[in-house]
C-alpha cells in the first residue's frame, strides 16, 4: 500500500480516533454476523499495546432523521467487549461535552465507542464544524474501514484532512488484496461476476475486459446478456436498463484481452419457492413462462475448470438464488472450485461473502473483502475518499 499505516508513525500514548466499519446485521438487539468487528481487532489491539486511548467511530445502517434507537451501536459495544475481553465504554453521542468528558477520563489501553456517526446529520455532509469537534478528541486519525472508504463523510475522509491520518491493518489488507488483482496478477486472471444487475457492475465488467483473461458471468446478470444476444429468456429476471450496456460489453469483448463467458445451460423454474419444479435447459432455449434461477451443471463444471487453472481469481456476485437450497448448486460449485483452486483467491461483495459463509468456505479463500460498494468502486478505478486522504508513504 502506498499510504502510511499505523506502523509508520509514532503512536505511543496518543489519543487515537479510529474509523471502523461496524455496520453489521442485527437481530433482536444482537449482532448476527461479527466479521466486521473481528476485522478491526488487530488494529485495536496494536493501538492498546502502544498505550493509546482508542476512540472508535462507525456508522450503522442508514438512519433517516437523526437518532434511531434501533440503529444504536449498543449491541456492537457488547460484542466488541466480548471479543477484546475487556470492558468497552460506549457513549450515546458522537461529539459534545459528554464525549469530551468520557475521553478525558480514559486511561492508556482503554477503548471507547462513540454512537452511530450517522445520527448526526453533519456526518454525511462532511461538515467542517463536526470535523473540528471530533478532531479535538484525538491526536491521530486511523482509518480501518475500507468498506466505508467510498463515502466522503466526516469520519471517513474529513478527519484525515485535519489530523495526521494513516491506515489500519484491515484497510491495508483490503487495499493490498485488490491492488494485487489490478496491478500485477498471476495469470490467468479469472473473474467471476454474478448478481442481479448489469447496470450496477458495467464499469467493473468493462475494467475486467481489459485486465482479466476470462470473465465468467452468472446470476440474473447473465440473463440480461443472453437477451442482449437476441436469445429468448422466458420469464427470467432481466435488467432491461442494462440491455444496451450488455450489448456493448459483448461487442467490446470481441476485441479485448478478456473473454466474456456466458452460461451454456441454466436451471429454470416457474415459481421461485423451495420445492418448486425445476429443469435444466440450454441457455439459448429457456421456455416461455420459465425463469433462470441458477447456472446449469455443465456451466458449473466449465466454470470450475477455469477456476482450477487460474493464477488469480476474483469473485463478486452469486450464480443464482443461492439462499434457496434448490437453486444453490451453481453458486456452491463456484465457491468450492474457488476454495480448491491453487490460485490467489479474492472474494468481495456482501452476497458472495454470505454464500462463502453459508457453504463454510470463507477460510479457504485468501482474501474475503468486507467491502461491497467500496471494492467495486476501487476496481472500477475510482479514487476512494477514505483512502486518498491518508498520508502517503
Ligand atoms: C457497507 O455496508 O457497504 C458499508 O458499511 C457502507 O454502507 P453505506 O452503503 O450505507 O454507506
Amino acid at each position: 500500500m502506498r499510504k502510511k499505516t499505523v506502523r509508520d508513525i509514532d503512536l505511543a500514548n496518543k489519543r487515537v480516533l479510529v474509523r471502523v466499519d461496524f455496520n453489521v446485521p442485527l437481530k433482536d438487539g444482537r449482532v448476527t454476523d461479527d466479521s466486521r468487528i473481528r476485522a478491526a481487532i488487530p488494529t485495536v489491539q496494536y493501538l492498546r499495546e502502544k498505550d493509546c486511548r482508542v476512540i472508535l467511530m462507525s456508522h450503522l445502517g442508514r438512519p433517516k432523521d437523526g437518532p434511531d434507537p434501533a440503529l444504536s451501536l449498543d449491541p456492537v459495544a457488547m460484542r466488541l467487549a466480548e471479543l477484546l475481553a475487556i470492558p468497552v465504554r460506549k457513549v450515546d453521542e458522537l461529539s459534545g461535552p459528554g464525549v469530551e468528558a468520557a475521553v478525558a477520563a480514559m486511561q492508556p489501553g482503554d477503548v471507547l465507542l462513540l454512537e452511530n456517526s450517522r445520527f448526526d446529520p453533519r456526518e454525511k455532509k462532511n461538515n467542517p464544524e463536526l470535523t473540528r469537534e471530533l478532531a479535538r478528541l484525538g491526536d491521530v486519525f486511523v482509518n480501518d474501514a475500507f468498506s466505508a472508504a467510498h463515502r466522503a463523510h466526516v469520519t471517513t475522509a474529513g478527519l484525515a484532512t485535519v489530523l495526521p491520518a494513516v491506515a489500519g491493518f484491515s484497510m491495508e489488507k483490503e487495499v493490498d488484496a485488490l491492488e494485487g488483482i489490478l496491478a500485477d496478477p498471476k495469470r490467468p486472471l479469472v473473474v467471476v461476476l454474478g448478481g442481479a444487475k448489469v447496470t450496477d457492475k458495467i464499469k467493473v465488467i468493462d475494467r475486467f475486459l481489459d485486465l482479466a483473461d476470462t470473465v465468467l458471468v452468472g446470476g440474473a446478470m447473465s440473463t440480461t446478456f443472453l437477451k442482449a444476444k437476441g436469445l429468448d429468456t422466458g420469464a427470467s429476471k432481466v435488467d432491461d436498463e442494462g440491455l444496451e450496456m450488455a450489448a456493448e460489453a459483448l461487442k467490446k469483448a470481441e476485441a479485448s484481452r478478456g473473454r466474456l463467458v456466458l452460461p451454456e445451460d441454466v436451471l429454470v423454474t416457474e415459481t421461485v419457492e423451495e420445492g418448486a419444479g425445476t429443469m435444466v435447459v440450454d441457455a439459448a432455449a429457456i421456455p416461455a413462462g420459465w425463469m433462470a434461477v441458477d447456472i446449469g451443471p455443465e456451466t458449473a463444471k466449465a466454470y470450475a475448470e477455469y477456476l482450477a487453472g487460474a493464477g488469480t481469481v476474483f469473485w463478486n456476485g452469486p450464480m443464482g438464488i443461492f439462499e434457496m437450497a434448490a437453486f444453490a448448486a451453481g453458486t456452491k460449485a463456484v465457491a468450492e472450485a474457488m476454495a480448491a483452486s491453487p490460485a490467489t483467491t479474492v472474494a468481495g461483495g456482501g452476497d458472495s461473502v454470505a454464500a462463502l459463509n453459508k457453504f463454510k468456505l470463507a477460510d479457504k479463500i485468501d482474501h474475503v473483502s468486507m467491502g461491497g460498494g467500496a471494492s467495486l468502486e476501487f476496481i472500477e478505478g475510482a479514487e476512494l475518499p477514505g483512502v486518498a486522504t491518508l498520508a502517503d508513504k
